[in-house]
């Protein structure tokens, strides 16, 4: 039997605070298998983007597992995990987090720098991927002036500079409106039937439709869709 792409168990992050520890993530069983599209949910403070951080190399657990395609990423060194950060994953984030003094291309070759290429290839690898997320007539504008999303879609095509296999995106449409948004979703959409494995935290139900696999948080754990809407706070 083959093991799932990402496989997560007894995960946990905890937080001392003053005294206090904050269970931001209590022991938390995930499979994903390959080429999935997984909506996750959950009230503000449940662990979302503490369990995208932890998926995506830039943050630590406290206890558990995470192994990405048989590697397990809690046993990895800080060398190991860069490497993982820069060759596996790609992050998207709700404000976009680029880099206002540099141009779109600029930002999505940004990451390049530290793969190797000449500044050359950088360039026209900058400017296929910002004519794959139809900002081809972009490079030069900076994101201010840029629309969100536009400049949600700079972020996406930086996030593909290295051909993730993984696709991480923490409310991308968080911060657009209804239209702006829509392309966004159908962007990760088309990523995924591209052959990616998304993984996106969203209560659009829009981004919901997409979804292949959904995982309900409640409290930092694991909760059945059932239990998740018995105990909605709507
Ligand atoms: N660096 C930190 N130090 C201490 N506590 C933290 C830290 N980061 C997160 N937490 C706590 O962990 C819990 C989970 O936080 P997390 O950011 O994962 O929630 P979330 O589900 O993404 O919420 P939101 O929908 O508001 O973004 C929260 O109670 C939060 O206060
Ligand atoms: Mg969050």
């Amino acid at each position: 039997m083959s093991s799932p792409f990402i496989r997560i168990r007894g995960l946990q992050k905890h937080y001392q605070m003053g005294g206090v520890t904050v269970r931001a993530l209590d022991g938390v069983d995930i499979d994903i298998p390959r080429q999935t599209f997984t909506v996750v949910m959950g009230p503000s403070g449940s662990g979302k983007s503490t369990l995208l951080y932890l998926l995506g190399g830039l943050d630590r657990p406290t206890g558990g597992q995470i192994e990405f395609d048989g590697q397990r990423l809690d046993e990895m060194d800080e060398n190991q995990l860069a490497l993982f950060r820069r060759k596996a994953v790609g992050f998207i984030f709700q404000s976009y987090n680029l880099i206002q003094s540099m141009n779109a291309a600029e930002n999505v070759g940004f990451p390049m720098q530290f793969a190797g290429f000449s500044p050359k290839e950088r360039a026209a690898r900058s400017l296929d991927l910002l004519a794959r997320v139809s900002l081809g007539d972009r490079s030069l504008h900076r994101p201010s002036e840029l629309s969100g999303g536009q400049q949600q879609r700079v972020a996406i095509a930086r996030s593909l500079v290295n051909e993730p296999s993984l696709i991480l995106a923490d409310e991308p449409t968080g911060n657009l409106d209804t239209a702006s948004g829509a392309g966004i979703m159908q962007l990760l959409s088309d990523l995924h039937k591209s052959g990616r494995t998304v993984l996106v935290v969203s209560h659009d139900p829009r981004m919901v439709r997409f979804a292949t696999h959904k995982i309900f948080l409640l409290d930092g754990r694991v909760v059945s869709e059932n239990e998740y809407h018995a105990a909605s706070l709507e």
